[in-house]
C-alpha cells in the first residue's frame, strides 16, 4: 500500500502534535503525508527554541528543507531555504536550534527513526549526501528540463537525482500570470509543498501557501493557473514523464492503457519482451551495469518488495553497494 491521495491539503490551521520519539523530543510535528505500511512519510517539524540532540543518523533516507529558522547541525547552520539529502546510516553533527524553526522532514523508506552515533554505518551510501542553501546556492533551469515540458514560465531547480530511478526532488515556480491549458499525468507518484503563492488546477482548485499533495501516478491534473506566481518543493518517486492530454474525463486506468500504448509504439522491442510469457523476474531482470539494483531501498520501494533473501514482510535490511 502507497501513500494514499492527499489533494488538496492545507496544513497551515492543522494543529502541531507532540514529538515524543528519541531524537525528536522538544520538536512538534504535523503529517502531510504517510505509508501506513513502512511508515515513510512527509513532516512538518516545528523545532522549539532550545532544541538540542547528539550527533546521530537514521535508518531512512531523510530529506530536510528548511521553511524558516536556523538550524546549527554539526558545523554548519541550515538557514532558510537550506536543503539537504541524508543517506539512510549517514551520521549528522549535533543539532541544535536555538531561536526556533520550521522544516520539511521526509522520511523516504521507512518511520522517522534516531539512532545515536559519531560515525556513518558501514553500509552507508554516503556519495549521495548534499546539503546547501536551496535559494541561494543551486541555479534555475528551465520548466523544460523535463521534456516533454509544461508551459513557459515555470522554472526548476534540481535539490536531489536518484541515478537509479530518476526520482527527483526539486524547487519549483510558476511565474505570475502562468496558464497552461492541457491535462498531465505521470508514472511517478508526486509530492508538492507550496512555500508561498498559490496556484490553481482545475480538478483540485486552490493550492494555497501551506499547500499540500501527495498524487499517485496517473491522475489528471491541469490546466493550471496562476496569478501572483509560487514557489513550492517538489518530489518524485522516480521518472517524471509528462503525458499530456485534453479528455477532462479520463481516468487512471485508463491513463495507465495510454501509458503502456506510449511505449507499444514508441519502444516496441522492449514492450513485446515486457509482455511476453515466460519471464520469473519478480524483483527486476537481470542489469549487468547494475547487478545489485533489485536490493536498492528506492527500487524496492517503488515494487513493495522486501530484499532478495529476505521473505518478504518480515525484515528491513539496510541497503548495501554503492550505486555508483
Ligand atoms: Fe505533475
Amino acid at each position: 500500500m502507497a501513500r494514499p491521495h492527499i489533494e488538496p491539503y492545507v496544513e497551515l490551521d492543522a494543529p502541531f502534535k507532540k514529538f515524543d520519539l528519541n531524537g525528536f523530543k522538544g520538536s512538534h510535528y504535523k503529517v502531510l503525508s504517510l505509508d501506513t505500511d513502512t511508515g515513510a512519510c512527509t513532516l512538518k517539524v516545528r523545532f522549539d527554541g532550545g532544541f538540542k540532540r547528539k550527533a546521530g543518523m537514521s535508518y531512512s533516507d531523510m530529506e530536510f528543507f528548511v521553511l524558516n529558522g536556523g538550524v546549527k547541525v554539526g558545523n554548519e547552520v541550515w538557514g532558510e531555504g537550506h536543503y539537504a539529502f541524508v543517506p539512510a546510516g549517514q551520521h549528522l553533527g549535533a543539532m541544535s536550534v536555538p531561536k526556533g524553526a520550521e522544516a520539511l522532514v521526509m522520511f523516504n523508506d521507512s518511520e522517522p527513526s534516531f539512532v545515536e552515533s559519531d560515525r556513518n554505518h558501514q553500509l552507508a551510501l554516503t556519495e549521495s549526501f548534499n546539503s546547501f542553501n536551496a535559494y541561494n546556492d543551486a541555479p534555475w533551469g528551465p520548466g523544460n528540463l523535463v521534456s516533454p515540458s509544461v508551459a513557459t514560465g515555470v522554472g526548476i531547480k534540481i535539490l536531489h537525482y536518484d541515478v537509479l530511478t530518476q526520482a527527483i526532488t526539486f524547487l519549483y515556480y510558476m511565474s505570475p500570470e502562468f496558464q497552461q491549458n492541457n491535462i498531465s499525468y505521470h508514472d511517478c507518484a508526486e509530492e508538492s509543498y507550496h512555500i508561498w503563492g498559490a496556484s490553481w488546477m482545475m480538478q483540485f482548485g486552490d493550492l494555497p501557501t501551506g499547500g499540500y499533495f501527495w498524487r499517485p501516478p496517473y491522475i489528471d491534473h491541469g490546466a493550471f493557473k496562476c496569478k501572483l506566481g509560487c514557489i513550492a518543493v517538489g518530489r518524485t518517486d522516480s521518472k517524471l514523464h509528462n503525458y499530456f492530454h485534453f479528455n477532462p474525463w479520463a481516468n487512471p486506468d485508463e491513463n495507465k492503457m495510454r501509458a503502456a500504448a506510449h511505449l507499444y509504439r514508441q519502444r516496441p522491442q522492449l514492450y513485446e519482451w515486457a509482455a511476453s510469457d515466460g519471464h520469473n523476474h519478480p524483483h527486476g531482470p537481470p542489469d549487468f551495469e547494475h547487478q545489485h539494483y533489485h536490493d536498492d531501498a528506492q527500487v524496492r520501494h517503488l515494487h513493495n518488495h522486501a530484499p532478495v533473501g529476505v521473505k518478504e514482510g518480515t525484515q528491513k535490511a539496510p541497503k548495501k553497494k554503492s550505486r555508483r
